[in-house]
């Protein structure tokens, strides 16, 4: 059996994706823009048996029920479809992330599958057909094949929806800061927390086509280096986002009390004069852009005011091959 190990880093969207045209493709709603991150990143190891049969995944040392393994087989499905192989698989992951505080993200671990398990089946995809393909898994995960600063063109079919590098001015050098918040309420997924924004927030509509111009409006602004404009993208991409959520029918939010606590340092740190600029997710987490000229006072300032743990992250790489072993 061919194993094969890959590593993807997690990226963090600038101009958020938050609602697909077409579910079953996964195409989104509107292009998006992210900064994939060195910090947070998942290994994972694929093998493919001679026989068919249920595929085995096991998730941090512990073996996954048919409900958990699910949509990895499902995953598993399209790679054995492309590649004419029947086998089951034998799928193992690790995330590597400092703290269990809702850090391991889909991105990473759909990114990583993709390229373990396509390589294991014996296909040699390009890193445009690897982003077609992560994308299947999680949308996400169609940024988490490249390195750096990532748009996703929402595109309008299969072929046509994927994720390139963003060039960024030479004298860019971004930072992100994490603030781990634990997580007090049970978390509504992305895949359902989506849908019910799709189909019942009338704010829905401007957030997308807001997101969609804002993020040719980002690439511009990387390619420029222009860091306020940069800032003021993603703060106003992730606001809107969850506004959206708070919008819908039944209305949810991600935010925690301690998300607003920290989303008010920050805005005061920037009023000390330091470019500081918020995005959060899918869960209460904070994540605090600015540059590698200003991070160390960035987060002094924020330690000053937050208990919380921080993580420092630069730009991470593209998702690569760690090993490859016959066995
Ligand atoms: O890829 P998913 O289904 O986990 O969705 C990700 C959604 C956000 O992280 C909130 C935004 C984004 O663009 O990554």
């Amino acid at each position: 059996m061919l194993k094969v190990t890959a590593r993807a880093h997690t990226n963090i969207a600038l101009i958020k994706y938050w609602g697909k045209a077409d579910q079953q493709l996964i195409l989104p709603a509107n292009s998006s823009v992210s900064l994939t991150l060195d910090r947070f990143y998942a290994d994972t190891t694929v093998g493919f048996t001679d026989q068919p049969g249920p595929d085995r995944f096991v998730l941090d040392g512990r073996l996954q029920d048919a409900a958990a393994t699910h949509r990895v087989h499902a995953f598993l499905d399209l790679v054995r479809q492309q590649a004419h192989i029947h086998g089951a698989a034998r799928v193992s992951s690790t995330n590597h992330v400092p703290n269990a505080a809702g850090l391991a993200s889909s991105s990473s671990a759909f990114a990583a599958l993709a390229l373990a398990a396509s390589r294991a089946a014996g296909l040699s995809l390009d890193p445009t057909a690897l982003s077609r393909l992560a994308r299947r898994g999680s949308g996400s995960a169609t940024r988490s094949i490249f390195g750096g600063t990532v748009i996703w063109h929402r595109g309008t079919d299969d072929a046509s929806s994927f994720a390139e590098p963003v060039t960024t001015a030479p004298n860019l050098d971004l930072r992100m800061v994490a603030i781990l918040i634990d997580a007090q309420q049970k978390d509504v997924s992305s895949r359902n927390g989506m849908a019910r924004t799709v189909a019942t927030s009338p704010y829905f509509p401007v957030f997308t086509a807001t997101a969609e111009r804002d993020s040719q409006a980002m690439v511009a602004a990387l390619a420029a280096g222009d860091l306020e404009q940069i800032g003021e993208l993603t703060e106003r991409s992730a606001l809107m986002m969850h506004g959206a959520t708070l919008a819908a029918q039944p209305p949810f939010t991600y935010f925690a009390p301690a998300t607003l606590a920290a989303w008010a340092v920050v805005r005061a740190v920037r009023a000390g004069g330091l470019p500081a600029y918020v995005t959060m997710d899918a869960g209460p987490n904070v994540k605090v852009l600015t540059d590698a000229t200003h991070v160390d006072a960035v987060v002094a300032g924020l330690r000053a005011q937050l208990d919380n743990e921080l993580v420092v992250c630069a730009p991470g790489p593209a998702a690569r091959i760690l090993t490859t072993t016959e066995e």
